[in-house]
């Protein structure tokens, strides 16, 4: 069952019913302001840190479901019956609803008895505000008499604080009103130079500023007393909970619209009046931006800049395949997720509350290599600030703060995967863009800049990390947790998750992980190649000798008579073996062995993937181990603490599915990771929506697994690797066009009967034109290259030419 469709030509997802089976959010905004926005108004905005500077309040596990954002109510005055722009929080059955998720805006319209309304939200390019333009019109034939009632409901900035810090909260709340602007000032007292406002382009009848004047002190948004009689009280909140709405009283006559433009802003002084006038917000910023976004043209204009902005991001990569839910996915959403992952990473979704997680180093590694096409800049910024928290030992800080871009001390290290890494977020960089010099780039250590090195030492010490942490088997020690967060092997306390030792106990023993050990091989080729690319062939050939010990090393240690063993545990037992009683065979080390090449001669390659299909396969995924832990094991850490079939417990945890595919792909089984990549691709999965739950238009970074009461249900959609890694799977591993050290690579690993695909693949200034399709039976693959047969797949760039390439598969 669905609850829309795709609309290709707009790049839009419509929504044609309001009560989808969860919230259905978008983002809207790319550079520093950022409003999370769902498919019936719901959501909040902030100023680049979604935890300090956030504008809106919003209420994470509320009844009813979503109840806080930014609203509209509309009132016929001669009926006295209201009802809302976008379904929520009155919720009265509307004549017409539809809502369209663009690429950073969403639009919602409604009818009810003969008035339309169309809600448009949108954050400009390189502002620090949300636009909402409400259009209303009468479509029936007597003239209404309606008032317009909008809301938002402040934050006090500091999400966190904000949601515990009642007995200083309730007293710091104030505003100010001057004309048909609501000036949110708490904090301006303390000089911290921000404010908020919430502007209309029209003089507003009434207003009010303050929430239990708005609802009524027992009253609610479904039914706020304010708009039941009709009337603001142009009230100036004193404290408790500062809000923003105006009443905008609108005869119209049939046939008549009237389009209002609200600005939602933040606003800082200039650094230099900071000190000179304390106390007092500096609204000529507010005042300018209002000025510039007053008209109706003006919000088009923005718009305009938007879509074009769009043209440009996706325009490095664009397929026509004929089957549209493939196209959908890698021309439009699919990048689409990339983008906001990265300017996101983990902090701010439905599912993360914006006061937790920082920037993950692994995260936003793996975040850059779905988005380093489309704006190298700032993948470049972003491998800089990655790499200046590093530690000096090669070691990582798990996370980093965006707004101050230090390590964080609380979370720590001691993710053993986190170094390896930042080798494949510049080895990505460094293929996309030929930008060898970053490499010479000097970079702090620990936020130090007296402890600054040029950015390949960083990679050098990433990668000597895991050489200096080998565990007994000489297989690499997993630390707190490798890529799988909750496989805390050293944890051995009799408080779950209290006690994690990193260093050998008094048997001389620590975990390790075979995830690790295969990503170790995957990055010492990249790191290998890098070397090559700057001539140090010496140094490569040690990389390679490196490799190739622990690819015995995984050999020796690290086969099962089936598949890849995932790891040892803190006391030598095994972790993803036959011999486990639950937890036999593990999705992650099969993923990464492969792909580092393990197994690939003697066929084991091919075992092991083929036991992963038949144990882990599902109709909607794969789920990441099986059986899944019936109990909880300390020695296992948080995989057991899940019930069975949820999160790391066997969930279809999509992020790891992609390793999979790219695996198949490598070991030319087209066929097969063309069938996992549809099982998860959202744009796939959307005629199931009712048991996938989530938005169709993006993946989820969890499925319930074949355990779980709920399987094929979806959660925490948005905020994942998953956006990344099957863009990686299905742009260069089975579409097969990957860009490489030299030029671009065309190695398509596709099912025969995909048919022709045609690409446009814009890279380092050079336009590919390329032309996929099956060759003559019997024939084998093929490249030409502007009609001349070429022997290598490796196409070098030629900067503002078009180069045709036609490849047979
Ligand atoms: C989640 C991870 C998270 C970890 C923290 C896991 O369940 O999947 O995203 O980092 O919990 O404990
Ligand atoms: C989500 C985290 O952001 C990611 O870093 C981790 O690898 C997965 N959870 C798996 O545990």
């Amino acid at each position: 069952m669905k609850y829309g469709y795709f609309d290709d030509s707009q790049r839009e997802y419509v929504i044609t019913r309001p009560d989808t089976p969860k919230p259905w959010i978008n983002y809207l905004g790319v550079d520093s302001f950022f409003g999370i926005i769902s498919n019936t108004g719901g959501g909040y905005c902030f100023y680049r840190d979604a935890k300090l500077r956030r504008l809106t309040r919003y209420r994470y596990n509320n009844i009813p479901l979503d109840s806080n954002g930014r609203y509209f109510y509309i009132k016929d005055q001669a009926s006295g019956e209201y009802w809302s722009a976008t379904w929520q929080p009155v919720r009265k059955e509307l004549d017409k609803y539809e809502c369209r998720h663009g690429l950073g805006y969403t639009k919602i319209a409604a009818s009810y008895s003969s008035i339309e309304t169309e809600v448009l939200y949108t954050v400009p390019k390189g502002e620090t505000l949300e636009l909402h333009q409400v259009k209303i019109t009468n479509s029936g034939n007597t003239v209404r008499q309606l008032s317009l009632f909008s809301f938002v409901e402040f934050c006090l900035w500091d999400a966190s604080e904000d949601d515990r810090n009642f007995q200083r909260n309730l007293n710091i709340g104030e505003v100010e009103v001057e004309g048909s602007t609501i000036y949110h000032k708490t904090e301006y007292r303390e000089r911290r130079n921000h404010y908020a406002y919430y502007h209309v382009n029209e003089a507003a009848t009434a207003y009010t500023t303050d929430r239990f004047a708005f609802t009524g002190t027992y009253g609610s948004l479904e039914k706020p007393e304010a708009v039941e009689t009709g009337e603001l009280d142009k009230q100036i909140a004193s404290g408790w909970s500062p809000v923003a709405s105006h009443q905008i009283d609108v005869t119209l006559e049939p046939g008549e619209s009237k389009t209002l433009v609200f600005v939602l802003g933040y606003a800082e002084n200039e650094p230099e009046k900071k000190w000179q006038s304390p106390g007092i917000i500096n609204k000529e910023v507010a005042h300018s931006s209002i000025k510039r976004f007053s008209t109706p043209e003006s919000v088009e204009q923005a718009m305009a800049e938007i879509q074009s902005e769009w043209n440009k991001l996706l325009a490095p990569y664009l397929i026509k395949s004929g089957d549209e839910r493939l196209d959908r996915m890698v021309n439009i959403w699919n990048p689409y997720q990339c983008m906001v992952t990265f300017n996101m990473s983990r902090s701010a979704s439905y599912y993360e509350s914006g006061v937790g997680r920082g920037m993950g180093f692994r995260d936003s590694n793996q975040d850059l290599l779905g988005f380093v096409h489309q704006v190298p800049e700032r993948a470049r910024e972003r491998i800089i600030d990655i790499a200046s928290t590093q530690l000096l030992d090669g070691g990582a800080y798990h996370q980093y703060q965006p707004l101050t871009k230090r390590g964080n001390a609380d979370i720590g290290g001691n993710f053993n995967d986190d170094p390896l890494w930042l080798i494949l977020g510049v080895g990505g960089y460094i293929r996309e863009t030929g930008d060898i010099e970053i490499l010479d780039e000097k970079v702090d250590f620990e936020n130090e800049s007296s402890l600054a090195a040029p950015l390949l030492d960083h990679l050098d010490r990433s990668f000597t990390f895991t050489l200096n942490n080998l565990g007994p088997h000489g297989l690499p020690l997993i630390g707190r947790a490798d890529w799988n967060d909750c496989l805390n092997l050293n944890c051995f306390s009799s408080e779950p998750g209290e006690s994690f030792q990193t260093t050998a106990n008094q048997e001389g023993r620590t975990a390790e992980s075979l995830m690790i050990a295969g990503l170790f091989v995957y990055a010492a080729k990249e790191y290998a190649e890098i070397l090559r690319t700057l001539g140090k062939e010496d140094k490569a050939e040690s990389v390679d000798a490196a490799a190739a010990k622990m690819v015995e090393t995984i050999d020796v240690h690290g086969r099962e008579p089936e598949w890849f063993l995932r790891a040892y545990d803190y006391f030598g037992n095994k972790v993803g073996s036959p011999e486990c009683e639950d937890g036999k065979i593990y999705i992650e080390s099969q993923g990464w062995c492969v792909m580092a090449g393990c197994g690939h001669q003697d066929g084991f390659a091919r075992k092991a993937l083929d036991a992963t299909e038949k144990h882990l396969g599902t109709a909607h995924g794969l789920v990441l181990q099986h059986p899944p832990y019936a109990d909880y094991h300390l020695n296992l850490g948080e995989v057991s603490s899940y019930p069975p079939g949820y999160k790391e417990n066997g969930g279809i945890f999509c992020h790891n599915n992609p390793w999979i595919m790219i695996a198949e792909a490598m070991l030319g089984n087209g066929e097969k990771a063309y069938d996992y990549y549809k099982r998860i691709a959202p744009a796939f999965r959307e005629d199931v929506s009712e048991v996938h739950g989530q938005e169709p238009y993006v993946y989820a970074q969890m499925i319930a697994g074949k355990a779980a009461a709920r399987h094929g249900e979806a959660k925490n959609s948005w905020l994942t690797g998953t956006a990344a890694w099957n863009y990686v799977a299905i742009t260069q591993h089975i579409l097969g066009i990957r860009p490489g050290y030299e030029g671009l690579i065309i190695d398509p690993s596709l099912p025969a009967d995909m048919g022709k695909v045609q690409i446009e693949r814009v890279f380092r200034g050079c336009t590919y034109k390329i032309t996929l399709q099956p060759a003559a039976s019997g024939a084998s693959p093929s490249i030409i290259v502007d009609g001349e047969v070429t022997h290598s797949n490796v196409i070098t760039p030629q900067p503002e030419k078009t180069l045709s390439v036609l490849a047979t598969y």
